[in-house]
Parts: C-alpha cells; sequence; structure tokens
C-alpha cells in the first residue's frame, strides 16, 4: 500500500475543503472523522481520487509517510488537547502535528513546548479565507520550528491564494507565531467589517439611501482604493432578496456574535500596552449589540437628536466623497494598529517579524485582502523597522488630507445621533497620537495625590512625589 503525504483530522467546511484543496494539487491525503456519512461523502466527491477516509484513528495515522504530518482542522480549545492525546498514542519521533484552526496563540505555545519534549513538532497555521479559500487558496501564517517549517512551507505554498503569482503562505516565526499573526489579521477583519458597517448605517438612517444605493457606492468605491473583499462582498449582500422579493439583510437580527479571535487580539493588546482602540471598540460593539432587549427599553426612554437634515445635491455628492475618504482613514488606521501591535508582540515573544511578509500574506486569499496592502507592502520593503505606518511617508500625505473628512463625518454622525463607535475611536486615536501634549500630566498628579505613586517631570531628571495636601 502506497502512504499518503498528509493527514487531516476534522472533516467540517474547512477541513474536507482543505482535502479538496490538497487533492487538487496533487497531495495524496488521508482524513479521518467519526461520521462514516461524512467520510462517505467527501470521497465520493473527491474528483481527483487521491483522498483515502479512515474510521480508525490508528490506522489513518499507519496510512501516512513518515515523518508523519498531521493537519487538526477542529475548534479551538479543550478539544485538541483531547485528540493530541490519542494521537501520541501511536505517532513516533519527529511526526508533526499542524494545527489549522483559530487557536490562540498561548495554547499552541504550550502545546508546542509540551509536544518537543516528546520529539513531536507542533505547528501553528492560521488559515485564513473561509470555505472558498479553504478549497481554492487560503493565506497561511505559519508558526514552529524553523526547520520542520521550511519543510512545510513549500506544501502550504503550493495550496495557498497567489498574487500575483506569489504564494500568500509563509513561515512567519516560532511557535505561535502564526496563531499570532492569524489573531491580529482577525481583529483586523472585526475593524474593517465595523467601519463598513457604521458607513452603511449612516448612508442609510442619515442619508436614507436604500440598499440598491448603497450596493453602488460600495461597488464604485471598490472600483478605487478602496478595492478590498470586504467592500466587494457588502455590495453583493445588500443586494440578495428572498424568494419574496425581500431583502435578506434587511431581516437579519442585527445583534453580531464572535468566536473569540477579536476578544483575544483586544486582551493581548492590554497586557503588551499596546493601543489596539479601533479592533477592541469593535469586539465592544458586537457585544452591545447583542444586549438587544435592552436597547429595545433604551430606545423608548432614552432621547438623542432628530435627523430632519436635508442635503442639497452638490452637498450630497460631497459628503459621500467625505465618508469615503472617512472609511479608507478608519482602514488606515485599524492596519497602523494591528501591524503596531505586531511589532509589541515580536519583540515580547522573540519571533522577528519580517512585517512585509505579513503584509503580503494578506494580499490575497484572506478576509482582509486589500489593495491597501500594497502601501503597506511597499512602505515595510523600505524599512522592518517602521514605529508607525502613520509616519511613513507613504502614508503621511492621505492622513493629513483625509483626517478632514474623518473629522467631518465623526462630527455630522455624532451630532445627529448616529452612533459611530469605531469611526469616534479612529479620530480619536489620531488626533492622540499627533499630540505632542496630551492631559497625562494630571493623571500622573491624581495618582501621586491619592496614591504617591510619584511622577516624572519635564525639567529635571529623577522620580518625584509631592505631598499634595500639606500647605
Ligand atoms: C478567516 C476568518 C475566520 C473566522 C470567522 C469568524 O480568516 O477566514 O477570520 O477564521 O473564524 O471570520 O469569526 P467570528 O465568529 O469571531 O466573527
Amino acid at each position: 500500500m502506497s502512504l499518503n503525504n498528509i493527514g487531516i483530522l476534522g472533516m467540517g467546511v474547512m477541513g474536507s475543503n482543505l482535502a479538496y484543496n490538497l487533492a487538487n494539487n496533487g497531495e495524496r491525503v488521508s482524513i479521518y472523522t467519526r461520521s462514516i456519512e461524512k467520510l462517505k461523502n467527501i470521497v465520493k466527491n473527491d474528483k481527483s481520487h487521491l483522498i483515502v477516509s479512515f474510521t480508525s484513528l490508528e490506522d489513518f495515522i499507519f496510512s501516512l509517510k513518515k515523518p508523519r504530518h498531521i493537519l487538526l482542522m477542529l475548534p479551538s480549545g479543550i478539544t485538541i488537547d483531547f485528540l493530541i492525546k490519542d494521537l501520541l498514542k501511536f505517532l513516533t519521533i519527529g511526526d508533526v502535528i499542524i494545527d489549522g484552526g483559530n487557536s490562540f496563540f498561548k495554547d499552541t505555545q504550550i502545546r508546542s513546548q509540551k509536544l518537543l519534549k516528546k520529539g513531536i513538532f507542533f505547528i501553528g497555521v492560521g488559515i485564513s479565507g473561509g470555505e472558498e479559500g479553504a478549497l481554492n487558496g487560503p493565506a497561511m501564517m505559519i508558526g514552529g520550528d524553523k526547520k520542520v517549517c521550511y519543510l512545510l512551507e513549500p506544501l502550504f505554498q503550493k495550496i495557498s491564494a497567489k498574487y500575483n503569482k506569489e504564494p500568500c503562505a509563509e513561515y512567519l516565526g516560532t511557535d505561535g507565531a502564526g496563531h499570532y499573526v492569524k489573531m491580529v489579521h482577525n481583529g483586523i477583519e472585526y475593524s474593517d467589517m465595523q467601519l463598513i458597517s457604521e458607513v452603511y448605517f449612516l448612508l442609510k438612517k442619515f442619508l436614507k439611501l436604500d440598499n440598491k444605493k448603497i450596493s453602488n457606492l460600495f461597488s464604485e468605491w471598490n472600483q478605487g482604493e478602496l478595492k478590498s473583499y470586504l467592500i466587494d462582498i457588502t455590495s453583493k449582500i445588500l443586494l440578495k432578496k428572498n424568494k419574496k422579493g425581500k431583502y435578506i439583510l434587511d431581516l437579519i437580527e442585527d445583534c453580531a456574535f464572535n468566536k473569540g479571535t477579536g476578544l483575544w487580539a483586544s486582551q493581548n493588546a492590554l497586557e503588551l500596552h499596546a493601543p489596539l482602540s479601533l479592533i477592541t471598540e469593535s469586539v465592544f460593539f458586537r457585544y452591545l449589540s447583542t444586549l438587544k432587549s435592552q436597547r429595545m427599553l433604551a430606545s423608548t426612554l432614552l432621547t438623542g437628536p432628530i435627523n430632519n437634515f436635508i442635503f442639497k445635491k452638490e452637498n450630497f455628492l460631497q459628503f459621500i466623497e467625505h465618508i469615503r475618504k472617512a472609511l479608507y482613514l478608519g482602514k488606515i488606521l485599524s492596519y497602523a494598529q494591528g501591524f503596531s501591535q505586531l511589532k509589541f508582540a515580536s519583540k515580547k515573544y522573540q519571533w522577528d517579524f519580517q512585517y512585509v511578509k505579513i503584509a503580503k500574506i494578506f494580499r490575497a486569499g484572506c478576509i482582509i485582502q486589500a489593495d491597501l496592502l500594497n502601501k503597506i507592502v511597499k512602505a515595510y520593503t523600505e524599512n522592518n523597522k517602521i514605529i508607525n505606518l502613520l509616519l511613513t511617508s507613504e502614508f503621511q500625505e492621505i492622513v493629513n488630507e483625509y483626517q478632514k473628512s474623518l473629522r467631518y463625518i465623526v462630527v455630522t454622525g455624532l451630532k445627529y445621533g448616529i452612533p459611530m463607535p469605531v469611526f469616534s475611536a479612529a479620530l480619536s486615536y489620531y488626533d492622540s497620537y499627533r499630540s505632542e501634549k496630551l492631559p497625562a500630566n494630571l493623571i500622573q498628579a491624581q495618582r501621586d495625590y491619592f496614591g504617591a505613586h510619584t511622577y516624572s517631570r519635564i525639567d529635571k531628571e529623577g522620580i518625584f512625589h509631592t505631598n499634595w495636601v500639606k500647605k
């Protein structure tokens, strides 16, 4: 019996589509799951005839070439640990377990260390692109033992998305680096989605545009600098009707859920002291949106401004252009924060990130793929040590110009009671970041007053304390 190149455990839609993708690329794949029905179905639909299914874990493992490569496509958390325990009964030194799910990077770090003691390599690969990406080419962020990852890289590059023929799969760093980058990718995904949703609401509630007009605007914007996967799908979502001719979007309950990667990105930002306000605010928005019954009650008790604004035609078009620019700047600020967090993490976890590689991976296959990434690639090609993308020549001019639009949109939205949490966070971050002086001196004085926490001074070296109550 000839042995297979890779085994996949977990036959959800991502797992099965990756199996097809590998097989379509000429790889012999073993698959295992407990559901015989599922296995039969996958094998039936496999046109390459390179997928072999197993109902026994032992047979599945012994069907693989050594060193064995086993890709786990499972929900993050304890399930992975249980499976690793089962796998260890059959694996031998040098075998490789690859976690392709959205696992928490610290879990990946712990698993790598534990397994290494047993001679097993644990590789964490962030895979982005949903069902479609898994089947036709996802973006893949690889982290783990350098030698093992470099051996695996060609396989991942073969099945990954390509941007101008360049594969969107790269080795990024040791242990949890791949899952960390995927976590930040998801954070940016959250804020991108949120900014688009705030624009949608502004266009709908403030300008009273219907779905078709909003969709047309997004399609138009998708021809220019805003071009991205999320803008594209939004224009399509807005037009989709059910059999009764009703827009599906209008029938969806306004409560947004999550599987935790945005929360992890925000939690980690707090730990690293990295300002990640746009992403964090996007997470909070999702939480707030689910307080539906409270919101229903509050809407009957709490008041706000009345939107009676009427635009003249030329002002209307100008306003739309301000929205477009504000959205683009919001996106830039969100990426700037995300990449800045990567820099904090690279130092803390000693990953020595090459940011140009990360930006390149994001250009195709993944959810946050956008034209904007070409500018980011250019900036990091010139200098891997960038402190913040906002300070680069690539972005300075556009940011200085578009901040006027961001300000105008936020001020208008807030004036008329349209909630814009992430646009507001974007502007606050921008204004704080560009301020030579902030009122943090007062915070330091207050801390010193009630807790003798001390402060440093601008006119002298050293640490100071004042007895604030003594006359
Ligand atoms: C991707 C996505 C994906 C993520 C979903 C759901 O890159 O393909 O990030 O991995 O799981 O988008 O995320 P939430 O349920 O947290 O919104």
